[in-house]
């Protein structure tokens, strides 16, 4: 490894702690309310990557008709690529969370569920709730959602229903 390529490497851990393969930090990204109609290439181009090719959530699954009658929430970086995605049905149900590998953990994911726990608001729903991932009832419990019930399966993966009351 040559001198650049160290400085780059530590500049990569100085930023994001995970080094020089995550994506640049200072593109700024926009969350947007969208039509399934109107988006529905950049959700579906999300989804694939996320459930169908990292965690081989069968396409039936995933796809499952309820999407055009969803609020749907899509964070795009400021060159317009889609990068997140996640959608309320009209029940209170939030579901379909994704962000791209390389994007997470630079708080994409809390403002999705910020713009669908606001958008639920506006549509006078009492409570919001959703099946959460173990892997990720962290992430959703420090947006103040509380597990409820036993765990389940959901495409091989462990699940927890979780739910939040809207005061
Ligand atoms: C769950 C998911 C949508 C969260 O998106 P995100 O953009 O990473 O979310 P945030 O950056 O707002 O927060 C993620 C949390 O994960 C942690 N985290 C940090 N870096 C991370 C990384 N590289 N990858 C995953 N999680 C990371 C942080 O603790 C962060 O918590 P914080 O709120 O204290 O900062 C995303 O991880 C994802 O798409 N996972 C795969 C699909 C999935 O499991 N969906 C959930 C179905 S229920």
């Amino acid at each position: 490894m040559n001198g650049a390529e160290k400085q780059a490497r530590t500049i990569g851990r100085a930023r994001g702690g995970r080094g020089p393969r995550r994506a640049p930090a200072r593109a700024a990204i926009r969350v947007r309310l969208v039509s399934f109609r109107r988006a529905e290439a950049e959700i579906r181009s999300v989804r694939d990557a996320v459930f169908g090719r990292e965690q081989r959530v069968p396409r039936a699954l995933d796809w499952d008709g309820a999407d055009a009658g969803c609020v749907q929430a899509l964070a795009r970086t400021a060159d317009g690529r889609a990068i997140g995605v996640g959608r309320l049905r009209a029940d209170g149900k939030i579901g379909r969370m994704a962000v791209r590998r390389r994007w997470r953990g630079r708080g994409v994911g809390a403002r999705l569920l910020r713009a669908l726990i606001a958008a639920a608001r506006r549509r006078g729903l009492r409570q919001v709730y959703l099946h959460a991932q173990l892997s990720a009832a962290a992430f959703y419990a420090r947006h103040g959602f509380v597990a409820r019930g036993p765990r389940f399966y959901e495409a091989g993966i462990p699940h927890v229903r979780m739910v939040r009351r809207l005061g």
